[in-house]
């Protein structure tokens, strides 16, 4: 499929790990074609532009504004993200905006409103959301089927890196915040994916063995609801096996992921019914093995979006800035050492 017969032109800006991921699915995808690839990095823009077959270039303002770029993929460090994205949606682009929405509230916010006086899609890059098992969790959670819900346990880490310290993850003005920005937007997203919108936030950050103070290796947060649902979040940079876990308990059953494939364990669903006469409950897993799908069912809900005129599942502008809003609750509370509204 193609907008009035014609394959969509995709300018890649960010050629690291993500833009790469994002370039090869863009590729394979027979709506779409890679016309640019950008980075100030040339040795990085070159190995993309080898792997795609479209020209390099060091500056993103020139390919926003190419006539045979209909999208663009924004996948530079936070500092870049909503300036080129406003740049792209001024131009009359469609932009998919790797997470985080911006580095900060602010900053997600006013993209948002560039975003409704455009009349081009913006997407914001949460593939967790398309992980097959916990896209079956948003769903049983979304059916009603665990009854009203009790709370939710999450965590997720990795152990970092030596020289971490010299990225540009490292740098508080170009990433706008730690590893709670980094990786905690994706659990803050999907919180808001199974709940909604919190009342308050409670919070500790720390940093605890990397040298990147100001910012945090570790985040521990908790966040309640107006039906005092609460919800607690663990993002970690001392996890020395990469984790991850997401689990949400209702009155009558729970559901579980544990694993994301790779480095982080088999992607496993775990669905538990309580029974109401009490004893072993019934269990059911499901395996999630094979490749990262996640990538490819993402770019599909944008093209249904861009191509096909259908709202976006997942990653609309109002969702990255509800992420951004919950991030932005736990930074305000470890900084004033109390709890604080949305
Ligand atoms: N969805 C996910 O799970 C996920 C995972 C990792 C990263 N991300 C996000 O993707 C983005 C990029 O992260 P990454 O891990 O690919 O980083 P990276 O460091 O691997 O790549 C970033 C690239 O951007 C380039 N760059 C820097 N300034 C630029 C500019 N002004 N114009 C063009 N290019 C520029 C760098 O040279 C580098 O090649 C970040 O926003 C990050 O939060 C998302």
């Amino acid at each position: 499929m193609t907008v009035a017969g014609r394959t969509l032109g995709v300018a890649i800006v960010g050629c690291g790990l993500v833009g790469r991921r994002r370039a090869a699915v863009a590729a394979a995808d027979e709506r779409t074609v890679v016309r640019a690839v950008v980075d100030t990095d040339a040795a990085a823009a070159s190995t993309l532009s080898s792997e795609t077959g479209a020209p390099a270039s060091a500056e993103w303002e020139a390919a926003v504004l190419d006539r045979g770029v209909d999208v663009v993929v924004v996948a530079t460090p936070n500092a870049f993200l909503v300036p080129v994205a406003e740049a792209a949606l001024a131009a009359g682009r469609h932009v998919l905006l790797e997470k985080p929405m911006g580095r900060s509230l602010a900053e997600a916010e006013r993209l948002a409103r560039s975003a409704e006086t455009s009349d081009r899609v913006l997407k914001v890059g949460f593939n967790h959301r398309y992980h097959p098992g916990l896209a079956e969790l948003l769903e049983v959670v979304g059916s009603g089927r665990l009854g009203p819900l009790v709370h939710v346990l999450a965590r997720y880490g990795h152990g970092g890196r030596p020289g971490l310290e010299r990225e540009w993850r490292s740098d508080p003005e170009l990433a706008g915040g730690g590893h709670l920005l980094d990786q905690g937007v994706h659990l803050m997203d999907l919180v808001h994916g199974v709940a909604g919108l919190p009342a308050e936030a409670v919070s500790f950050l720390r940093t605890a063995v990397w040298p990147i103070a100001p910012l945090e290796d570790n985040a521990y947060a908790m966040y309640r609801y107006g039906d005092g649902l609460v919800a607690q979040i663990q993002v970690s940079m001392t996890q020395w096996q990469n984790r991850f876990s997401f689990e949400v308990v209702g009155r009558r059953g729970a559901a579980a992921v544990e694993g994301l494939g790779g480095s982080y364990g088999e992607e496993r669903l775990v669905l538990t019914w309580r029974r109401v006469e009490g004893g072993i409950p019934d269990v059911t897993e499901r395996p999630f093995p094979g490749p990262d799908a996640s990538w490819a069912a993402e770019w599909d809900d944008f093209m249904g979006a861009v191509a096909g005129g259908r709202p976006l599942r997942h990653g609309s502008p109002a969702d990255g800035v509800a992420a951004m809003r919950m991030l932005d609750a736990v930074y305000r509370s470890a900084r004033q050492g109390e709890v604080v509204p949305l």
